[in-house]
């Protein structure tokens, strides 16, 4: 492989810390406002405002205050008891969400569940916490089908426009071996393993670009085509989704040992880094680079680097040394020029992401462009906290 950015500077251990103190500091004089409430997806002019726990991406913001509790506990911080409440209140809403199906009709159950309610059961063995995971779990393989071995992503089941899986999912599938891991009941993680091997063998193009979604013939089972949603065009490759492919592929090793895994992590992570601009933190789709007059997203930068942190613990220390210091490098350029210093210009934690862009080529609405959203804020704080400390992540 080749090695990139040599010259480029890595955060320091004291950035780390003024980083994540910020971060937490932040978290904590949101709470009044976001305990009873949840971060919108994204902000608008730099601010969140607060909505019901009907999206997605409530789940992030729920991660947040847990990070933030690690991080003021480990410090002996009052602060922590305050943030367990708000954690504990959060977890309450998400199992109240899960038992009365309140917009759970989708794949994206590990996103909502594993920083909020497994994290919690992990870091207090909260049980409420617990019991709301598995029947989210459940909920989760309620969309699987067996006979193209994938879960399906978004609306009803029964329509061939539906028929398909997006790169993103395999950030969902921790939550399936987890709930076979408490449960004793393998089913889970039987179908998480099912859509990890269909997903990676279709999802990645042959240079090592990934496409965002995937179709299967609702008949045979047989793959049939890649499509973009959120990307540029069909043929590019969505910076995100890219982002995704990385932490997926490592998580996808982590949990089935699958020794190709690796080798497709790192191509799949070289191809993002090929394609970053001279700052590390790639534009909203790779095809844009430096002089390009396009938004970047800040949270695809994050979410690389987790993957990335992820994926030493497998690697022998000499490889190891390198994807570390790619994600010390994005670190540090988005603790500089991207992390939100001043909390009255933001109630966020990093600016400059990229939720949905129109392009002539998708059919993507324009929103929360430019700005912070929810997990551009929670991944940038778990890569933060992975750099800290020896973290036992909630997926
Ligand atoms: N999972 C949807 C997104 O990354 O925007």
């Amino acid at each position: 492989m080749r090695i990139l950015f040599e010259e480029k500077e890595v955060i320091s251990g004291e950035e780390v810390e003024k980083a994540l103190a910020f971060s937490a500091e932040q978290v904590l004089r949101n709470l009044p406002e976001f305990t009873d409430k949840f971060q919108k997806a994204y902000s608008e002019d730099g601010f969140y405002q607060p909505i019901e726990n009907n999206y997605w991406t409530t789940g992030f913001w729920t991660g947040e205050i847990w990070l933030s509790y690690e991080y003021m506990k480990e410090k002996n911080a009052k602060d922590a008891e305050g943030l367990r409440k708000a954690g504990d209140i959060q977890v309450e809403s998400f199992l109240n969400r899960i038992d009365n199906k309140i917009e759970v009709d989708h794949h994206d159950m590990g996103f909502l569940y594993s920083p909020s309610c497994v994290a919690a059961y992990k870091l207090t063995g909260n049980e409420k916490g617990k019991e709301a995971a598995i029947k989210a779990a459940d909920q989760l393989i309620t969309r699987y089908h067996p006979v193209g071995e994938f879960i399906q992503a978004w609306g009803p089941m029964d329509a061939p426009e539906n028929y398909r899986l997006i790169i993103d999912c395999l950030l969902n599938l921790p939550l399936l071996y987890w709930a076979s891991e408490e449960t004793g009941d393998n089913k889970y993680r039987d179908i998480a393993e099912k859509h990890i091997h269909t997903a990676i063998k279709n999802v990645i193009r042959e240079d090592y670009s990934t496409w965002h979604t995937f179709f299967f013939d609702m008949q045979t089972g047989e793959p049939d085509h890649g499509a973009t949603c959120q990307g540029y065009r069909d043929g590019s490759a969505w910076a995100r989704g890219q982002a995704w492919g990385v932490y997926g592929c490592a998580l996808a090793y982590k949990y089935t040992g699958r020794k190709e895994y690796i080798t497709i992590f790192k191509n799949v992570a070289q191809y993002f880094l090929e394609h970053l601009p001279k700052d590390m933190v790639p534009f909203w789709d790779l095809e844009f680079t430096d002089g390009d007059d396009q938004p970047r997203d800040s949270s695809s930068a994050s979410i690389a680097a987790c993957g990335m942190l992820e994926m030493i613990k497998y690697m022998d220390e000499e490889e190891g040394t390198i994807y570390k210091k790619y994600a010390r490098q994005m670190l540090k350029s988005l603790y500089d020029n991207y992390a939100v210093k001043d909390s009255g210009k933001s109630n966020g934690l990093v600016l400059h992401s990229t939720y949905s862009n129109h392009s002539p080529y998708n059919t993507c609405n324009h929103y929360g462009v430019d700005e912070c959203n929810s997990w551009g804020d929670y991944f940038y704080m778990e890569a933060l906290t992975r750099l800290h400390k020896d973290w036992n992540l909630y997926w």
